[in-house]
């Protein structure tokens, strides 16, 4: 079986923005996602280059268009890169195998009588590089491009005989109901063409900047029947007959709402005319908005990925993308909703949820955990989720693909508060279900990491090697690999946390310039002798558990390099004790000794205070000994 998947090909006047770049994303977690079923995968994307505000912003910059084209390949790649996308092919409609690929489709469609002379009068829309018929306009401006003044063109052009498919189109439609998805888009479709096709022009008279029609070469290709070609050229149309037999008709163009037309019925159209087969489905998604606005460029509300990308990393965001919002539909994007969920979906849960395992494993058990599966409502939950998550992704709803991967994680933190192994651990009777336990909570995760590798390929690769799966991440299968094992030992590792919670103050925010910083209230100052009375001490945490009868407070057993010592600290609610142990923390080394719950406490662990009291443990950027001071 082979999959041949396709993105919508960027105009380069610009650089991507998150709009762009979520279509991307959810390509290439499609791709992935075929790759992870055994797929022979191509996964194609590339720039459309042949655009006049491509050639505009070129001549504005005092370039030669094509140079500014390979510097604008540079800076998609380098983004691309960034986000993890992982095309097989990046084609530019500059490049000779698409202008072959363009003259000889173009050519095809002239001897079958399909293309023809005329003349075109009308408007035409350079922003969306469409003509536009007056119904098309709002107050006299394109709907999508309200800052820009539509353009009255008359010209000699050269027309494609689209009314002549119309009929051949509506049959195509009933029979393969799957064609265009989801539905909303088809029905918008089968609207237009139910209300009949005009011929539509497919040349441009008098520009320099694209691919001379080859029968009239004084007349350049369309922007768009130029760029639709792509995905016919990137895999040898006019230039390699037998690879274009290994991969076309399509499997999937992945591509916005806003131009399903041009895929759903003018591409088809030109296929049919020069008797290729049509791809076999296109999926039109949705917008994402930034704030609820329209993400462009011209209206300066347009977000750049790799400034996301660079708050918490590519793989946060893609989570983001495709969980949060129904792939079909339109979503939006502010920084408040990406911090809460990471903080929640990241930080809390799955990050909770890695960090919880690798530290019972190796407090009870060394790290190693021998195979023994409790086999009961945890492994039955993951396999209801891995048969979920197939169904979700076959049919493209990816954020229904994540949330069933997330359920394991839910289930596996509940099955740890229910099965409470630190209670297990105290008992030797207990040492078998203990095992049972940790190594189902280890598979878990396991399962969880294989679900998450097209959505968060790096991270995924990171828990798979944490919870001791050794194969190669662009090996897993899952058909083999999903489905949960109840054999082999497991060595486990540990490591930093994955996502540490984010501080809200370090959201990038737009700065508003009427506000004046607060100055900060006086406090009375304290001489260096003062503060050295402070004996800040780093010290490990030995054991952990929790206060009986009370939700704050947990008793640490520490070392402070010279001794073991008792300290009660009030981080109950944001600490489960498993997590602390073998952790490094700050002390105040020289408190004086104080009752807390009926428990000696001798010293004081230091935390931020954070979400109204919520407490964070001060740490290091790297290994510190315990007993080192810290002043
Ligand atoms: N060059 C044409 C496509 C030719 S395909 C043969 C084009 N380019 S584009 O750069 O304007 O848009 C590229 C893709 O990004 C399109 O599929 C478009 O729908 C999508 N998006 C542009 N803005 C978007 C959002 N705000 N949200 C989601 N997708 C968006 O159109």
């Amino acid at each position: 079986m082979s999959f041949y998947i396709t993105t919508a090909i960027d105009y380069v006047n610009s650089r991507p923005h998150l709009g762009t770049a979520y279509e991307k994303i959810t390509a290439d977690v499609i791709a992935r996602y075929r790759r992870l079923t055994g797929e022979a995968t191509h996964f194609l994307m590339g720039n459309d280059e042949h655009s006049q505000n491509v050639y505009k912003r070129a001549i504005e910059r005092g370039m030669d268009p094509l140079a500014y084209c390979d510097q604008m390949e540079q800076e998609f790649r380098a983004v691309w890169s960034q986000l993890d996308i992982s095309f097989d092919d990046f084609i530019r409609t500059t490049e000779p195998r698409h202008r072959t690929a363009v003259q000889a489709l173009a050519q095809t469609c002239f001897d079958k009588v399909d293309i023809y002379e005329g003349q075109y009068e009308g408007w035409y829309c350079v922003s969306c590089e469409a003509f536009k018929q007056e119904k098309d306009l709002v107050d006299g401006k394109c709907p999508l491009h309200p800052t820009v003044t539509p353009e009255w063109i008359r010209e000699r052009n050269y027309f494609f005989r689209l009314s002549k498919y119309r009929d051949r189109l509506l049959r195509h439609f009933a029979e393969h109901p799957e064609f265009l998805q989801p539905a909303v888009r088809r029905n918008e479709m089968l609207r237009l063409l139910e209300g009949g096709l005009e011929d539509i022009s497919v040349s441009r008279a008098g520009q320099l900047w694209g691919i001379p029609l080859p029968f009239a070469q004084d007349n350049v290709v369309y922007v768009w029947f130029d760029a639709l070609i792509n995905y016919a050229a990137a895999v040898g149309y006019g230039t390699d007959q037998a690879r274009f037999s290994q991969w076309w008709p399509a499997n999937l163009h992945i591509v916005g709402k806003d131009i399903t037309r041009f895929h759903t019925v003018v591409w088809p159209a030109m296929l049919m005319s020069a008797g290729l087969p049509l791809p076999r489905q296109v999926f039109g998604h949705g917008w994402v908005n930034f704030g609820g606005q329209r993400m462009s460029k011209s209206l300066g509300t347009s977000l750049d990925p790799s400034d996301v990308a660079a708050r918490f990393g590519a793989d946060p965001l893609r989570l983001y993308l495709v969980k949060e919002i129904s792939y079909g539909g339109d979503g939006d994007f502010t920084w408040d909703r990406y911090e809460e969920r990471y903080n929640v979906d990241l930080a809390n849960n799955l990050g909770n949820l890695v960090s919880r395992v690798s530290a019972m494993a190796e407090t009870y058990r060394g790290s190693r955990l021998v195979a023994a599966s409790g086999g009961g409502r945890l492994t039955q939950v993951a396999e209801a989720a891995v048969a979920r998550y197939r169904t979700a992704m076959e049919a493209c709803a990816l954020h229904e693909g994540a949330a069933a991967a997330f359920q394991i994680v839910d289930a596996a933190n509940e099955f740890i508060a229910e099965t409470t192994p630190w209670a297990l651990a105290k008992s030797p009777a207990d040492a078998p279900r203990l095992d049972a336990v940790l190594f189902d909570v280890a598979e878990a995760l396991r399962l969880t990491a294989v679900l998450l590798r097209p959505i968060m390929p790096r991270s995924a690769a990171e828990i798979l090697a944490r919870v001791g799966d050794r194969t190669p991440p662009d090996n897993l299968r899952l058909d083999r690999d999903g489905r949960w094992r109840a054999e082999g030992e497991r060595e486990i590792t540990k490591g930093a946390a994955l996502w540490p919670r984010a501080e809200e103050d370090k959201v990038p925010r737009e700065h508003k310039m009427d506000e004046t910083p607060a100055a900060p209230p006086e406090t009375p100052r304290i001489s260096i002798d003062d503060f050295m009375k402070v004996e800040l001490r780093v010290a490990k945490v030995i054991e952990a558990e929790a206060v009986p009868k009370s939700k704050k407070l947990l008793k640490l057993t520490v070392e402070t390099g010279t001794e073991r010592r008792t300290i009660v600290a009030g981080i109950a609610e944001a600490y489960q004790p498993e997590q602390l142990v073998g952790r490094t923390v700050v002390i105040v080394a020289n408190l004086q000794p104080a009752k807390l719950m009926g428990v000696e406490s001798n010293g004081m662990v230091l935390a931020a205070s954070l979400d109204g009291g919520r407490p964070m443990l001060v740490g290091f950027d790297q290994d510190v000994p315990p007993g080192a001071r810290v002043r």
